[in-house]
C-alpha cells in the first residue's frame, strides 16, 4: 500500500511540521493551504509545492488524502466551506488532528460523501519542531476504520505509533496530555519563581532544577510510579512540609496547588507501602487545611 497524494490546510505549528515531514519521506503533498497567504507561499517555495493559496478554489486542488490542522475551533467552519466546492467528495479522505474533537467536527464532508477521521499526534508542535518530533510518539486514530490503514502508513513513515480510541477515550486522552506536557511546562515556571524567592536568579534556578526534571522523567518511564517518588512525603518528614507551607503563605493559591498535590503524593506513598497510616494522616490533615 502506497500513500495517496496528500493536501494540508493550515501551515501553523503542526501542519508546517507535517508537510516537511511528508516531503522527507518521500510523499506527494498535492497542495498547501493557509489563511495568511504569506506564510503558506514560504513553505510552499521551501517544499517546492506548486498548488497553494488561502483556500481551495475547487475539489481538483485537493489530494484525495486532506489533513485539516487548523485550530480546534476553526475545524467545522473549514469543513463547511470545503463541504461547499462543487463536486463529489466520495473519493476523498478528511482528517483533522485535533486531541479534545471527534471526527464527527468533519460531518459536513461525510454528508458530501468523504471518509473523516482524527489523528491526533501526542505530541508538542511549535515552529521549531522537525521530522524527529514524530519519532515514537502516538497518534491516537478516531473515526471512520477504512482511513486508518492510509493513517497507520503515515505514522509508521514517521517512526510513530498508533492507538485506536472511541471518542470518550480520546478526551480523557488529551485531557492527560494537557496535565503531561502544558502544565507541566507551567509547573516548572511555577517551580523556577517559587525558586528564586530569596534573591537566586531565574537562570540558576532553571539550570539547578533541569537536571533534576530529566531524572525524574527517567525514573517515571523506568519505574513505576509509585517507586520513582521521593521526597519529603515519601520519607514522611512531617517537619519539612511544614516550613514549606509557612514559604508559600505570601501566595496562597501556589499553597493550595502544593496542598493539592501533596495530597495525591500522599496516596501515591501509600500505595507504595513507605508511608505508614499515622504519618500518611498527619499530612493529610496538615495539607487538608489549605484546599
Ligand atoms: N501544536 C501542537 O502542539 C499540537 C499538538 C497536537 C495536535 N495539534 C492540533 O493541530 C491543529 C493545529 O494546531 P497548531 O498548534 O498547529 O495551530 P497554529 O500553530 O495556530 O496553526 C493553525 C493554522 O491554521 C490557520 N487558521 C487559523 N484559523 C483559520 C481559519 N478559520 N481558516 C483557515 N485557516 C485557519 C492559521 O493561519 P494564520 O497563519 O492566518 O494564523 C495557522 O497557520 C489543532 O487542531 C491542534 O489541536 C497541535
Amino acid at each position: 500500500m502506497s500513500l495517496p497524494k496528500i493536501s494540508i490546510i493550515g501551515t501553523g505549528a503542526l501542519g508546517s511540521t507535517l508537510a516537511r515531514a511528508l516531503v522527507s519521506q518521500d510523499v506527494i503533498l498535492k497542495s498547501l493551504f493557509n489563511r495568511t497567504e504569506s506564510k503558506v507561499q514560504d513553505l510552499a517555495n521551501e517544499l517546492a509545492i506548486s498548488t497553494h493559496g488561502i483556500f481551495p478554489k475547487s475539489i481538483s486542488e485537493l489530494g484525495s488524502l486532506t489533513f485539516l490542522t487548523v485550530p480546534d475551533r476553526a475545524i467545522n467552519e473549514v469543513a463547511q466551506k470545503l463541504s461547499k466546492l462543487k463536486g463529489d467528495l466520495e473519493n476523498f479522505t478528511f482528517v483533522h488532528c485535533s486531541g479534545n474533537e471527534s471526527a464527527e467536527l468533519l460531518q459536513p464532508l461525510k454528508l458530501q460523501g468523504a471518509t473523516i477521521a482524527s489523528f491526533h499526534p501526542l505530541q508538542t508542535f511549535t515552529h521549531y519542531s522537525g521530522i524527529n518530533d514524530f519519532k515514537g510518539i502516538y497518534f491516537s486514530l478516531q473515526g471512520d476504520g477504512e482511513v486508518f490503514p492510509q493513517l497507520r502508513l503515515v505514522a509508521e513513515k514517521f517512526g510513530a505509533r498508533t492507538l485506536e480510541v472511541t471518542k470518550e477515550q480520546k478526551s480523557h486522552l488529551h485531557t492527560a496530555a494537557v496535565f503531561t506536557s502544558n502544565y507541566l511546562t507551567t509547573l516548572l515556571d511555577t517551580s523556577v519563581k517559587v525558586g528564586t524567592g530569596s534573591g537566586l536568579s531565574e537562570e540558576k534556578v532553571k539550570n539547578a532544577l533541569l537536571p533534576l526534571v530529566e531524572t525524574t522523567l527517567k525514573n517515571t518511564s523506568e519505574q513505576s510510579f509509585a517507586d520513582a517518588l521521593s521526597g519529603p512525603i515519601k520519607r514522611g518528614d512531617i517537619r519539612t512540609v511544614e516550613k514549606h507551607l509557612e514559604l508559600l503563605d505570601e501566595t496562597p493559591e501556589l499553597k493550595e496547588v502544593y496542598c493539592v498535590l501533596g495530597l495525591r503524593t500522599v496516596e501515591l506513598a501509600t500505595s507504595s507501602g513507605s508511608l505508614d497510616g499515622t504519618t500518611a494522616e498527619k499530612l493529610r490533615k496538615m495539607l487538608q487545611k489549605w484546599v
